[in-house]
Formats: C-alpha cells, sequence, structure tokens
C-alpha cells in the first residue's frame, strides 16, 4: 500500500455535533502522520470512520485510489488497517493470548492455550512489546493493555497502524519502546497515526503533523514547528500555562497518613505522608509503584491493613469512602471510565452524582430536574465542558469531556482535600492548563492537594513538595525544582 486518502469525510451525531466537517487526509506509507486537536476536536471520530469502526454521513476512502468500503473493523483489518483505541477494546475474563488472535484464530482451529500463548509471545517479543499472553487481561495494568492491544493489530498485519493515544498510559520508558517500535514501522514502509496531546511526542516522532479543530483540518505542519505554535493552533488562540505562585501554606495538617499499609499488587508498605492545607504535594513514581492502592486507601475504598489516616486532624476510626467524602475530601480518579463517570447516565446526572441531596435538588423523594440540570449548565459553562446539551449521555463525549464532568463535579462539592490521580491524562493542552488551574485556584484558597502523577512534567510544575512513591513505599521526597533526583528515586536508584 502506499497511501490511503480520506476525502471529504462529514459525520454528525444527532443532535447537533459535526464531529466531521468535511475533513480530507492522506496517509502515507512510511510516515508517522501526527495528528493534533483539542479535546473533541474529532480526530478519534474520524480515525474510527478510517478503520471502520463508524460509518461517515458523507466522503470517500481510497487505498491506492481504490475506493474501500469498510462496513466493519475486520473489513478494515482486511485491508490492512489497524486502531489501537483510547478507550480500550479487550475482553477483561479472557487472557492476553486469547484477546491477540480472538476473531482470528481462522475457521475450525482449536485453541490450543499453550501453544497459543507461546506464539503471542515470540511474536510480542519480536516487535519489542513484552506481554505475559497468559494472563488475564483484567489482572494487567493499563500501561499493559496498551501493550497488548499494539501487539494485536500487528499481529493481525496492520499496514496502517492508528494509535488513539497511546502514550497516554505508558511510562517514559515504555513510551520510549513504543516509538522505537513506531520508527522500525515506517522504516519497513508502513504508515503509523499518532494521536496525542503532548506536543514534545509529537515533535519527537512525526513526520508530519496535522492539526484538526471543529471536525475540520485547519494546518499541517512540519514537526519542527514551535509547540507554542501547534497549541495555539489547536486552540485557536494563544495558550497560556499557569504559573505556581508561592506558596499559601498555613501550616494546618489537612491530611496525614501515617504507617499505611494496604495489600494489593502492590500495595503500600508503611507510607507516611502530610500534606498541608494550602499545599499542592506530589507523588511522583512510575505507574505500577503503588499510585492505585495509594489513591484508594485516601478515598476509602481500600482498607488499610496497619497504619492510620486522619483528615483535617482527626484520626479516622471507621474508614468510609462516605465518611472521607463528609469530611470533605474527593477524588479524581485515575480510572475515569471505571471510577470517575457513568457512561450512559446523562452529563447532568453526571454532574450532581454526589450532591443531588446537598444542594436540595432531591427532597422527599422528588428530583427537582429543572434546578439541577441548570446547576449543571452552570458548571458545563464554567468548566468549559463541550456537550450537545446536559441531557447528553456522558458516554458519548470526548475522552477530555469525560474527565472535565468528574473535574466539574468534584470541585463543585467544595472539597478541602483533593486527591487528583493521572488528572490531565489524555487531556489537551487547553484542558491541561484549565485543571492546573483550577487545582492551583483550590490550593490559592487554602485547599490541599495530593497530586498523583506519573507526569513528571507535571509534579514539578505544580507540586510545592514532592514524595516519591516506589514499590509500594516512599522512597524519597524532594523539592519541585530536584527533577533529577526525582528521576532517580523513581527508578528505583538511591538518590
Ligand atoms: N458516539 C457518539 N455519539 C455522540 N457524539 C459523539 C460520539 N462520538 C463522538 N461524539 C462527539 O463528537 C465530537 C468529536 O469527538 P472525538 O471523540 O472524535 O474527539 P477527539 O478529538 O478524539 O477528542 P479527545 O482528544 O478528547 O479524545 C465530540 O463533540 C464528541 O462529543
Ligand atoms: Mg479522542
Amino acid at each position: 500500500m502506499r497511501e490511503l486518502q480520506l476525502i471529504d469525510i462529514d459525520k454528525r451525531f444527532p443532535p447537533n455535533v459535526q464531529a466531521c466537517a468535511g475533513v480530507s487526509l492522506t496517509i502515507r506509507a512510511g510516515e508517522v502522520l501526527a495528528l493534533l486537536g483539542e479535546n473533541g476536536a474529532g480526530k478519534t471520530t474520524l480515525m474510527r470512520i478510517a478503520s471502520g469502526v463508524t460509518r461517515p454521513d458523507r466522503g470517500l476512502i481510497l487505498r491506492d485510489g481504490e475506493p474501500l468500503t469498510l462496513g466493519s473493523p475486520r473489513d478494515a483489518i482486511g485491508h490492512g488497517i489497524g486502531m489501537v483505541h483510547q478507550h480500550f477494546m479487550l475482553i477483561p475474563r479472557l487472557s492476553v493470548a486469547e484477546n491477540v488472535v480472538l476473531g482470528f484464530e481462522g475457521e475450525g482451529r482449536v485453541l490450543d492455550r499453550v501453544r497459543l500463548s507461546r506464539e503471542v509471545e515470540h511474536f510480542s517479543e519480536k516487535v519489542g512489546l513484552r506481554v505475559d499472553a497468559r494472563r488475564r487481561v483484567d489482572e494487567l495494568a493499563v500501561g499493559e493493555q496498551q501493550r497488548v492491544e499494539i501487539v494485536r493489530a500487528l499481529y493481525r498485519g496492520a499496514e496502517v497502524l492508528i494509535l488513539d493515544e497511546p502514550t497516554a498510559v505508558l511510562t517514559p520508558t515504555e513510551t520510549d519502546g513504543l516509538f522505537r517500535v513506531v520508527r522500525e514501522m515506517a522504516a519497513a514502509g508502513k504508515a503509523v497515526v499518532f494521536i496525542s496531546h503532548k506536543l514534545h511526542e509529537v515533535s519527537q516522532i512525526a513526520d508530519r503533523v496535522v492539526i484538526l479543530r471543529n471536525g475540520e483540518v485547519v494546518a499541517e505542519r512540519p514537526p519542527t514547528t514551535p509547540l507554542g505554535e501547534l497549541a495555539a493552533l489547536m486552540v485557536g488562540r494563544p495558550v497560556e500555562v499557569p504559573s505556581r505562585s508561592e506558596a499559601v501554606a498555613r501550616g494546618q495538617v489537612a491530611l496525614e497518613l501515617s504507617g499505611a499499609s494496604s495489600s494489593g499488587a502492590p500495595g503500600l508498605s508503611e507510607v507516611s505522608m502530610v500534606v498541608g492545607e494550602g499545599e499542592i504535594v506530589g507523588i511522583a513514581g512510575v505507574d505500577g509503584n503503588g499510585q492505585v492502592a495509594l489513591e484508594e486507601v485516601l478515598a476509602g475504598v481500600r482498607p488499610l491493613s496497619s497504619g492510620t489516616l486522619a483528615l483535617g486532624g482527626s484520626r479516622l476510626e471507621r474508614v468510609s469512602p462516605e465518611a472521607i467524602r463528609r469530611l470533605g475530601l474527593v477524588r479524581i480518579p485515575s480510572e475515569r471510565h471505571r471510577d470517575g463517570v457513568v457512561a450512559p447516565a446523562s452529563v447532568w446526572e453526571n454532574l450532581l452524582l454526589f450532591d443531588l441531596h446537598r444542594l436540595g435538588f432531591a427532597r422527599h423523594g422528588a428530583l427537582r430536574v429543572r434546578a439541577a440540570r441548570r446547576r449543571a449548565e452552570q458548571l458545563v459553562a464554567q468548566y468549559g465542558i463541550r456537550c450537545g446539551s446536559v441531557d447528553q449521555s456522558v458516554g458519548e463525549l470526548s475522552g477530555g469531556n469525560q474527565q472535565k464532568v468528574v473535574i466539574a463535579r468534584e470541585l463543585a462539592a467544595e472539597p478541602s482535600v483533593v486527591v487528583a490521580a493521572q488528572p490531565t491524562r489524555g487531556l489537551d493542552v487547553g484542558a491541561t492548563a484549565g485543571v492546573h488551574e483550577s487545582l492551583l485556584d483550590h490550593r490559592a484558597r487554602g485547599g490541599a492537594v495530593v497530586l498523583i502523577s506519573a507526569d513528571l512534567d507535571e509534579i514539578c510544575q505544580l507540586s510545592d513538595r514532592v514524595y516519591v512513591l516506589y514499590e509500594g513505599r516512599v522512597t524519597g521526597t524532594a523539592g519541585p525544582d530536584e527533577r533529577e533526583r526525582i528521576g532517580r528515586l523513581m527508578a528505583g536508584v538511591a538518590a
């Protein structure tokens, strides 16, 4: 294949979202094409059309000049087009190997599990993305699931590989590994489409950058374009990065964890930390080193096996999610699809999920829907959530807009402590700046923030103090300017 052309593609979602408006795009063999755009710009929709998941309302898809009809992802893979989705599409209860070959075994072939696992492991090593083929997918961390998705597409012989925000869940080392694979693929004459919000990655990996805004192609640039210019093209105006002002710490302890241990793989071992009012405490660490356990312990959804948790100076005797929320701690969960939103429910229901009673919208068993919707509309405007209406289901929003719903809901509860776990994963530059601003505002009002993030840039940019988590332990503390030391601690090297 030399090229895949998308010509004049339109896609509208009822009632009034024009996700793609006359988009034309050429994807060339031997090239890494980066697609940039704000949350909701239409990147995923366009690539879902190219990979047979979504039908366009209008437009043509040509492979080397021949029109293709893509009725399903199976059709697309038959034409060598494979997509790794932003929201995983693996089957949790099956093994890695089963997921990789599913729908691809060939008629009547008996699934020999042992052989299958060996074959998939061998293949994954060959492409430089190691996976443990025998494990069940629901036992894997998100980064590992991402690898499985990529292995799956490559196993099926993709000549055009579409990666929708593949690094959002990868560690820096895993990202380097992925980039090597991507470059090898391009060198071998395959085409790669790379969607990312991380501009420095785009400039590192892409041969060509195309920018979408509101469902249209607005610009094409070389990868050497200054990042500020790319950001401005995406958003349609200059983007300001909020900066951290001097600490306003009041010295009162908002949250304290002492000798906290919990089960899990990895869980926490004897973690102690103090977070004061008016400060942002960063928890740095490579994904999979106890961040999830910490997040869940703080939110009261994972019990402590020993140690204590105190909020506002008083030790909690019985830890439960409800008690913790009542005491003013809210969480922006890392797994927003599982823990953050109820996908089939509407935007307004999601925004008011916990607060119908507090705000007096639910009384004596009656729901004041109109008042609740009005409140939701205010939040939609305040946080710049892009949706058709507050009645649209959250599952239909773009990834970044789903996260905005979670953040708007949690910050609207006027918490004292915000536990923000990977809060800008998958968000565009503008939305990331918005989240950072929200967290800095919370701090400026004297609130406390626990910022759990695998993104070292984010940690150093926002935190007043940093704890480093490694294999479930705090291996060191640092100031936000001690970037190299934090990096060494993250890698488990004594610093
Ligand atoms: N199945 C759907 N039903 C209704 N609206 C949808 C559906 N899928 C996408 N949309 C809407 O289409 C627009 C484009 O969404 P899309 O997911 O393509 O954006 P994106 O550029 O990938 O954003 P992000 O960076 O957040 O992933 C958004 O307004 C989104 O809410
Ligand atoms: Mg998307």
